[in-house]
């Protein structure tokens, strides 16, 4: 009698272990809501503190150092071009599946900010050396061309990597200041460039998540934002542009590059592409209807 109740059980044993230990990877992925601040309701904008730990700090940091001394070798080497394809003017890119500690972090961002970690591109690690700065932007796109892969970017995640002594701080220059915002920055802490607008100030382990997008999808150009410069220290932060749908599966892998339809050629130069481009473009899943017109494959 008591092995028929242990059969009876046995599924259910083992789909606890299974869920246990699909969770014991990412024990540092829980999120604590109480860590969050709110920054500004245009743009949407909010700090958690604490996000990373400081062994996550240092080994984005790591990593970005040794892709950066890799690409400045293949730079030097004639005929191959590869490596220093990943590499920016400013920066360098992570996979997302680089390692563990680097998974972890793609788990953390993507259950803070409730974004699939698909729609993501790679984060991207920059380091800022004194006097340097991002000038005022948007992270959205203007170009059709740039948001054929997974959409516009609806949402960005700032990782702050380090402590600045001084400047440094992330503005908002055009956010409107919410009535009720509980004491962020004392302004005595900011540089001039920061107290022109809405500013976060990096602290180690700190991320900022802002959305470019409003709810309706419209791009928000409230969401303008910039790198003030940093007067003192070393800045290094790491970026996550999230996209409104997938960035990992291309689109035009797989399947023919067609039009389905006759006035592709007319809709696709009355701009339908950015206009209507769940009909045009589509998705890989999904592929619309005008993707050799919309240049989508
Ligand atoms: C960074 O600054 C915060 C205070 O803003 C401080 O608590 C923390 O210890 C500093 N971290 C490092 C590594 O200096």
């Amino acid at each position: 009698m008591s092995s028929l109740w242990f059969l009876l059980f046995l599924p259910l044993i083992f789909h606890w272990n299974e869920v246990s230990s699909s969770y014991a990877g990412s024990a540092s992925s829980i999120i604590n809501p109480s860590k969050v601040k709110q920054v500004s309701w245009k743009p949407r904008a909010f700090v958690y503190e604490g996000f990373l730990t400081g062994l996550e700090c240092d080994h984005l940091i790591s990593l970005a150092k040794s892709e950066l001394k890799r690409s400045a070798v293949a730079d030097n080497l004639p005929g191959d071009s590869k490596l220093s394809e990943v590499r920016t003017s400013s920066g360098m890119f992570i996979s997302k599946k680089k390692d563990p500690i680097v998974a972890g972090i793609e788990d953390k961002i993507s259950a803070w900010t409730f974004l699939p970690k698909e729609n993501g591109e790679d984060m991207q690690v920059l380091r800022y050396e004194h006097g340097q700065k991002y000038d005022p932007h948007y992270d959205y796109f203007t170009d059709k061309v740039n948001i054929v892969r997974g959409g516009h970017r609806m949402a960005t995640v700032l990782l702050y990597l380090t402590n600045v002594t001084r400047g440094g701080e992330t503005v908002f220059p055009v956010a409107e200041e919410p009535p009720r915002r509980r004491g962020l920055e004392t302004n005595s802490d900011l540089s001039e460039c920061a107290k022109k607008g809405i500013a976060v100030k990096p602290r180690r382990g700190d991320a900022l998540l802002f959305f470019s997008l409003h709810t309706t999808a419209i791009p928000d150009t409230d969401s303008l934002h910039a790198g003030c410069p940093v007067i003192e220290g070393e800045k290094w932060s790491a970026t996550k542009w999230i996209h409104v749908d997938s960035f990992d599966k291309t689109v035009g892998a797989g399947g023919d590059c067609s039009d389905q339809h006759e006035s592709c050629q007319r809709w696709a130069s009355l701009g339908e592409c950015t206009n209507n481009p769940e009909y045009m473009v589509g998705s890989s899943d999904l592929p619309g209807s005008c993707r050799r017109s919309c240049k989508a494959c």
